[in-house]
């Protein structure tokens, strides 16, 4: 099947760099959130990265006005129009919220339209259960969107390999590159990021040494080129605490048990970058 119209829900971090590729690369795109003043927020944050890019010589000020001109904003996933080819869901990394517009979308848009989600750790053969199973699919886009080349692309059980070759070969045409992955809990990406995180947490929590030299061990010791404490400030210490308890649930494993020191700063309101203060100050 050809993909021509593109759907993406959810217009925050993730959703506005989804949007933001397909949109640059030819493709028609509807960017869906619950309010226009979320969707005004990411034009403005798509088109001060496409500005950035043309500072950098990588785009044209034609490329980013084609690129804009492909974004389409619509407010409530009710009116996305039924003839879309694909659909990207980036909304909140819960499982109840994303299922209810699964299930929406199921009675609404054409049966042979492929269903995504960019989950980071939700098992994508629970999300589909209320949905059609063979035409979904994880597509888990990695942040900055517009930067980073991997997408990886997570078979539910019951995906069909129809669906798994339409996706990997969009994720090609997007200028990506797509690895497969079966659906276990925190796919490749978080299940081997994660506990490293944790451990670098709990080795903070133990005083063993400060976070700035913990970071400075990962980053001149491994080639990280970011330390994991600064790395966990930046995803969100909240979003990494979800998906260490989805790691921790779905394996029933005490090798995921979250860092209490990671539970007590989220508790704290201490997100990270987002809220000013995580294991670092940020301006
Ligand atoms: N942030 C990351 O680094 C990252 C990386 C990979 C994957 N993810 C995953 O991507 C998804 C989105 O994460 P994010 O960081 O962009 O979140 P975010 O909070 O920045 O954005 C979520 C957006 O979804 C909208 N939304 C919520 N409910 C909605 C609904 N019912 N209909 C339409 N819009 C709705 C919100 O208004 C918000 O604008 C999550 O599943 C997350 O796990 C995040």
């Amino acid at each position: 099947m050809e993909i021509k119209k593109v759907a993406v829900i959810g217009a925050g971090t993730m959703g506005n760099g989804i949007a933001h590729v397909f949109a640059q690369n030819g493709f028609s795109v509807n960017l869906v959130d619950l309010d226009q003043n979320y969707l005004d927020k990411a034009l403005a944050t798509i088109s001060k990265n496409l500005d950035r890019m043309i500072k950098k010589e990588k785009i044209t000020e034609d490329d980013k006005t084609s690129t804009l001109n492909n974004l389409t904003t619509l407010v409530g996933v009710e009116n996305i129009p039924e003839d879309t080819n694909l659909v990207i869901e980036a909304i909140i990394e819960k499982k109840d919220a994303k299922q209810n517009i699964f299930k929406i979308l199921e009675e609404k848009i054409n049966k042979d339209t492929i269903f995504a989600s960019n989950t980071s750790s939700i098992s994508i053969t629970e999300l589909c259960s209320v949905c059609r199973q063979d035409k979904f699919i994880g597509m888990h886009f990695m942040n900055p969107v517009p930067v980073m080349k991997l997408i990886e692309i997570i078979r539910g059980y019951s995906t069909s390999d129809e669906t798994y070759k339409t996706i990997e070969e969009l994720s090609t045409t997007l200028g990506k590159t797509p690895v497969e992955v079966f659906d276990y809990p925190g796919f490749i990406s978080n299940r081997v990021l994660m506990p490293m995180i944790n451990e670098a947490i709990f080795s903070l929590y133990e005083g063993v040494a400060k976070a700035e030299d913990i970071d400075t061990v990962m980053k001149l010791g491994m080639a990280h080129p970011m330390g994991p404490l600064t790395l966990a400030d930046f995803i969100g210490l909240d979003v990494c605490l979800d998906i260490l308890n989805v790691l921790y649930d779905g394996f029933n494993d005490s090798k995921y048990r979250p860092c209490p020191l990671l539970k007590k700063m989220v508790a704290a309101n201490k997100l990270g970058r987002k809220t000013g203060e995580g294991f670092f100050k940020y301006e």
